[in-house]
């Protein structure tokens, strides 16, 4: 779950890879490292910490080549032992790494018999050792013979002091992009072609097995066969922008704050007033397709997962169509026998999710079809489904996910009224149901203009070390969410919880030390919810409810209520759950915590 960028040409590559780094830091911020030949030696410098430790100790110059990584560590404690790029004992060449290699162990007790003494605790080191003991002049030959023994996944760069032009690279079940402009030779690698930065590269992603030599604008691919073989490039949109908080204090509130613009755009010019018609631009799939399918299974992780659930309810209570949302990371190890009459739908705002990908490629395998909704383009979920539904919400910064679940659960809404209609939902139904989601990014601004409100609730509330969030329905999976949020960025312990479970067993650790978050907005288990919010305020907890304006009873029980703009109990996940967003973010704050990077996170989890 780390990121590796590559650059030769002729620019600084220190300064274009630390500007590459700087964007990979969603794929973890343990430690980066960078290295480089120059003066026919290897010239490197990692740190443990952020980019900012990096940049602090650098002392590089004059590379003529370099590779850099931002790492998420699974092997080996967070120290600069560990950080890549790592070397043979002789210091000829370094490597970076992303993804696990399972037999580490083995190889490395092989290794260590053989004399050859470790540096690290990392997977990785044992890539490097096994190079240098098969280098004989050939790299690219050396690099393979070693990958030959290793079991795992991989995206590696490497380079050699007496190669001082190259970069080699090879992938398995990792992305790896490379990018090269033949009229100003310079050659990318990275992880994410989205953070080249160039717009006029020709760009190709490195298939399992392959390795390829890289130089000054041009590439040499070859197979597992050692065969040079000519790949595909393209040409892709890429348009970075460099991200800026805009004023706010951190991304995560910002991120916050452009919902009511994101919904917007996610729904915007997708749907006919008309008709009633839902139309996604360049869906892929025809309506006789879908028609056609008598399941639908989402796969996704996290927060995705919670759009998911969300929207297997949507498709279920307006398509009439079995729906599921399932774990991707249960659902790769689980029989669920899928058979190619259900569409399934791969939601990822990264689309590197590596549990999402192998769940979607156990799926492609068992003959379905696969739907993704993604926000990032070019990434590995959208290259890899026979479709795609953009989210269009921009990008994301902050680890913690806010704007882009909401415009998946917009997306999934207008999916789902898609598969209703050409499953015979009246027009007018459709319409109500579309002028009800409009009102949603006003709604979301009516809440965030409350801010002030769940600031204080915020700071009544942040000594608690455990919460309940609890909901039934729509509300539960928003509760899900919710709890998700504070204990992502407040490192307190939340759990979402069905309300109707609550007596179950969990009600057992509930006193006034341990406050109860209460999602009421469905009107349909109005008075279910004011029941199990009774039960727990008997038996002491402080109870903070998040109610509709207007709803009955709930004043009675609740300690603190913050008011949410009424709509319809499929909607109520919108404001509910941006309500929750801002009272995680003060309660975050009030703790000084890392906010828009958390511990032990990363934005992209890429391993499993
Ligand atoms: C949510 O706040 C998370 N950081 C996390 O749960 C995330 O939703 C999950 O890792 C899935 O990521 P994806 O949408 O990029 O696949």
């Amino acid at each position: 779950m780390c990121g590796i960028f590559g650059y030769i040409g002729a620019r600084d590559p220190l300064e274009i890879c630390l500007s590459g780094l700087e964007q990979l830091e969603y794929r973890g911020y343990d430690s980066t490292g960078i290295a480089g030949v120059g003066n026919g030696e290897i010239k490197f410098c990692k740190k443990a910490g952020k980019l900012s430790n990096l940049l602090q100790a650098m002392n590089l110059r004059n590379l003529e080549s370099a590779i850099g990584h931002t790492r998420w560590a699974t092997h080996g404690p967070v120290n600069d032992q560990n950080a890549h790029p790592h070397l043979d004992a002789a210091n000829s060449m370094a490597i970076i790494h992303n993804g696990i290699i399972e037999n580490h162990h083995v190889l490395r007790m092989d290794l260590i018999a053989s004399g050859v003494l470790f540096t690290s605790d990392t997977d990785t080191e044992v890539i490097v050792q096994l190079v240098a003991k098969f280098y004989a002049g050939d790299l690219a030959a050396a690099l393979q013979k070693a990958l030959s023994l290793v079991q795992g996944i991989y995206a590696i760069a490497l380079i050699h002091k007496n190669h001082p032009g190259q970069i080699i690279a090879a992938a398995k079940e990792c992305p790896l992009a490379i990018g090269v402009d033949p009229t100003t030779k310079e050659s990318f690698i990275s992880s994410d072609p989205n953070t080249f930065l160039s717009s006029n590269l020709d760009i190709c992603f490195l298939h399992d097995g392959e390795i390829a030599i890289i130089q000054r604008g041009h590439v040499h691919v070859f197979n597992t066969k050692h065969e040079i073989i000519r790949k595909k490039t393209e040409r892709l949109e890429l348009q970075y922008t460099v991200p800026s908080k805009d004023g706010f204090a951190h991304f995560l509130l910002k991120e916050i704050y452009e919902q009511p613009n994101t919904v917007y755009k996610a729904i915007l010019g997708r749907f006919q007033e008309q008709t009633g018609n839902v139309e996604f631009e360049s869906l892929g799939f025809t309506d006789e397709q879908l028609s056609s399918y008598k399941k639908v299974c989402i796969l996704a992780c996290g927060g995705s997962a919670h759009a998911g659930s969300i929207g297997a309810a949507y498709l279920e209570e307006l398509a009439h169509i079995p729906s599921q949302c399932e774990i991707a990371s249960e659902a790769r190890y689980r029989s669920l026998l899928l058979t190619p009459d259900t569409l399934v739908i791969a939601i990822s705002q990264s689309g590197e999710t590596a549990d999402t990908i192998a769940a979607l490629r156990i799926a492609k395998a068992a003959g379905c079809k696969i739907l993704a909704i993604c926000n990032v383009k070019h990434s590995t979920i959208t290259r890899e489904a026979d479709a795609v539904i953009y989210l269009k919400a921009g990008a994301e910064i902050s680890v913690c996910s806010t704007k882009a679940l909401t415009s998946q659960i917009a997306v999934l809404a207008l999916f789902a009224l898609h598969m209703a209609r050409l499953r015979g939902l009246p027009v007018e139904v459709a319409q109500t149901f579309f002028n009800n989601l409009k009102q949603i990014p006003d709604q979301i601004n009516q809440v965030l203009l409350a801010a002030p409100k769940l600031q204080a609730l915020a700071e009544k509330y942040a000594h608690y070390e455990d919460f309940f969030f609890i909901g039934r329905l729509y509300m539960y999976t928003t509760s899900l969410e919710g709890a998700l949020k504070l204990k992502e960025i407040s490192y307190v312990n939340a759990n979402g919880c069905p309300a109707g479970e609550l007596k179950h067993g969990p009600i057992a650790l509930i006193n006034a030390n341990f406050p109860v978050v209460a999602f009421c907005a469905n009107e349909q288990t109005k008075d279910k919810i004011l029941s199990n919010l009774a039960e727990v305020k008997a038996r002491g907890a402080p109870v903070l409810a998040f109610a509709p304006v207007g709803m009955d009873g709930v004043q009675a029980i609740a300690d603190d209520i913050f008011w949410l703009p009424p709509t319809t109990d499929m909607l109520a996940p919108f404001t509910s759950t941006v309500a929750a967003q801002l009272l995680a973010y003060y309660i975050a704050l009030k703790r000084h915590c890392n906010i828009d990077q958390p511990r032990n996170l990363a934005k992209s989890v890429t391993v499993e």
